[in-house]
């Protein structure tokens, strides 16, 4: 079961290996709470999607894990960036990505944001309003540069997944109504420092079925048609990210390969050349979040195991009540008992289960908390004054930190 999340995932007499390293070996020089990611994985991840979509440009979205040796690791196997801050260029940049491999999302871009990825000539600024468009003229205009642009549109399509992560819908502050779209573009032929090269979308995240990715590319389709009409010579269509992984035991994902099923056949006339924003769906399984036991708690109507890692580490059970399976780092024959696996945080919400069925696990035991990979350490916080999580990179039986546990004169030190 576990190789369904991770084929580097694996008991090995009675202990937990990754990437044929041990993770209580990890978690004992490195102690606890402890990112482990599995380079293989993630090596694997970029190829099964560029062998699916040969033709395609394919844009990590650093947003998932911006560590920047993961960042290094998508780029050797030839993938750009989706960013979305300033702050992602930078990584980005410094892991020697390409800027005509980098595509710049956000519907809140600062000055300061613009004009450091206008003078780094990135591929294409996915615009999300009319504003945006005249400032970013503006500005490119201010530098002497043309900026590249696609329009980011929402296709109205409903991605099937959690409200808070899905971005493609009417009410959502995302990109401009596809509809109208042709009004941007046309306002764009007043705009002499802007170049329009594309059309954006991003339907959402943690898509299980393909078939919302179907609708969205037939709208975006249609969309390139009407521009080529108008004269716009549109040379990528950009259709996001947002497949979705394997969390639950029951759950069955989506491969790349099933994405490029649904989705080639109806760019297959279009000239205009693909890019895909993959996060989750390259690093969300790679990566394990340990964690230690620090007590156990029966409150005779309710169990408790608490363990060291908090919503500080890991929100994303606290914000999208989201689940994480969880398996004991030691293999051993134990009864399965209902509890609630919770922080060390002051918050009611501050838990990793709810009412789980797990195997009874002892004070000191490291628990493996999976699919913490994208959205993780990303997310993680001070909250509580606790420093942030180590990181550690396995690949083939060999391991390096990739971030040092932060301690307490490093959250004072700015
Ligand atoms: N492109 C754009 C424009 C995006 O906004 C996102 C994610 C992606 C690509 C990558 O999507 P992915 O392939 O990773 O699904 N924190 C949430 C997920 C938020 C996703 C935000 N945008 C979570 O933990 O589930």
């Amino acid at each position: 079961m576990l190789k369904e999340y991770n084929p580097y995932l694996e008991y090995k007499g009675d202990d937990l290996y990754l990437d044929d390293v041990s993770l209580r070996a990890l978690a004992e020089e490195f102690g606890t709470p402890l990112y482990v990611y599995s380079g293989s994985y993630i090596r694997d991840r970029i190829r099964a999607y560029t062998e699916a979509f040969p033709e395609a440009l394919i844009c990590y979205a650093v947003k998932a894990n911006f560590n920047p040796y993961i960042v290094t690791l998508v780029k050797e196997e030839g993938a750009g960036a989706d960013i979305v801050s300033g702050g992602e260029l930078f990584i980005s940049l410094r892991a020697g990505i390409e800027p005509s491999k980098i595509v710049y999302a956000g519907v809140g871009k600062t000055v300061k944001e613009l004009e450091y990825a206008i003078s780094s000539d990135i591929l294409m600024f996915n615009v999300e309003s009319l504003m945006e468009l005249e400032v970013l003229d503006e500005l490119a205009g201010k530098l002497g540069r043309k900026a590249r642009i696609a329009i980011r549109v929402n296709p109205d399509v409903d991605p099937k997944t959690h409200p808070y992560i899905s971005t493609g819908m009417k009410k959502s502050k995302f990109g401009v109504d596809i509809k109208t779209a042709k009004k941007e573009y046309e306002h764009t032929k007043k705009l002499k420092n802007l170049q329009v090269v594309g059309i954006h979308c991003h339907i959402g995240s943690q898509i299980l079925d393909v078939s919302p990715y179907i609708e969205a590319s037939q709208k975006v389709v249609e969309l390139y048609y009407d521009l080529i009409k108008e004269g716009f010579d549109i040379q990528y269509l950009d259709l996001g990210g947002g497949l979705g992984i394997k969390y639950k035991p029951e759950q069955s994902n989506p491969e790349p390969s099933d994405l490029a099923e649904a989705i080639l056949p109806v760019v297959k006339e279009v000239k205009a050349k693909i890019i895909l924003e993959p996060g989750r769906s390259v690093v969300g399984n790679a990566g394990i979040l340990l964690t230690q036991v620090q007590f156990i708690k029966d409150k005779g109507h309710k169990h408790f195991v608490i363990v060291d890692a908090g919503m500080n580490d890991l929100v994303r059970p606290a914000m999208y009540e989201a689940y994480h399976h969880m398996v004991p780092v030691e293999r051993k024959d134990r009864p399965y008992i209902k509890t609630d696996v919770v922080g060390p945080i002051c918050e009611t919400g501050d838990f990793l289960a709810l009412d789980r069925e797990l195997q009874a696990v002892e004070r000191g035991e490291y628990l493996a908390v999976l699919s913490a990979g994208a959205y993780g350490f990303a997310m993680s916080s001070h909250y509580n004054v606790r420093p942030r999580a180590c990181e550690v990179l396995v690949e083939k039986g060999k391991y390096r930190v990739i971030r040092q546990r932060e301690d307490y004169e490093y959250i004072v030190a700015l």
